[in-house]
C-alpha cells in the first residue's frame, strides 16, 4: 500500500514540467520574432528593439530604438514587462497596447506563450 502511493507520488512530481515553461521549446517560439527581434549579449537592434532582458525591464527603454507614441506613452505611464505583462502583450499586441506599430498577430497557444516567455527569461 506505501509503495504504490509513493509510486503515484513520483509519477505526479515526474509530470510537472510537462505543465512548467519549457524554454528550448520557447526558442522555437521565438522564431516568430526573430525577423524583427534579436536577442543574447551581441544583439542589436532590428525592425524591433533588442530583446535581451526583456523580462522585468521598463517598455520603451532600449537605446537608440525609435519606439512609437504609443508604446512611449504607455512606459511614461509607467509599463514595465513583466511575465504577466508580457503575456497580455504577446496575446495580442494591438488590444493590449492600441496604435503601437509590432507588426504581429500574437502567440494564441497559451502553452507557446508560456514557453516563449521562459526563453526570453534566459537572456538576462
Ligand atoms: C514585424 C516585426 C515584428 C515582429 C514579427 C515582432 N515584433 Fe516585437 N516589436 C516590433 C516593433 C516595431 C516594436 C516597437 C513597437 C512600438 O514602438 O510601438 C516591438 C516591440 C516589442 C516589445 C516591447 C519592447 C520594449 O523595449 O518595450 C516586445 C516585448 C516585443 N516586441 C516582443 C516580441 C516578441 C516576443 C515577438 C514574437 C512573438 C515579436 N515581438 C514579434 C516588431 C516586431
Amino acid at each position: 500500500m506505501r509503495r504504490g502511493s509513493l509510486a503515484i507520488t513520483v509519477v505526479l512530481l515526474a509530470g510537472i514540467p510537462a505543465w512548467a515553461q519549457d524554454a528550448s521549446k520557447g526558442e522555437a517560439v521565438f522564431k516568430r520574432c526573430r525577423a524583427c527581434h534579436a536577442i543574447g549579449p551581441a544583439a542589436k537592434n532590428k525592425a524591433g528593439p533588442v530583446l535581451t532582458g526583456i523580462v522585468g525591464k521598463k517598455a520603451a527603454s532600449v537605446p537608440g530604438f525609435n519606439y512609437s507614441d504609443a508604446m512611449t506613452e504607455a512606459a511614461a505611464g509607467g509599463l514595465v514587462w513583466t511575465e504577466a505583462k508580457l503575456a497580455q502583450f504577446l496575446d495580442a499586441p494591438d488590444a493590449f497596447l492600441p496604435n503601437n506599430v509590432m507588426a504581429s498577430p500574437g502567440i494564441k497557444n497559451p502553452a507557446d506563450l508560456k514557453d516563449l516567455i521562459a526563453f526570453l527569461k534566459l537572456h538576462k
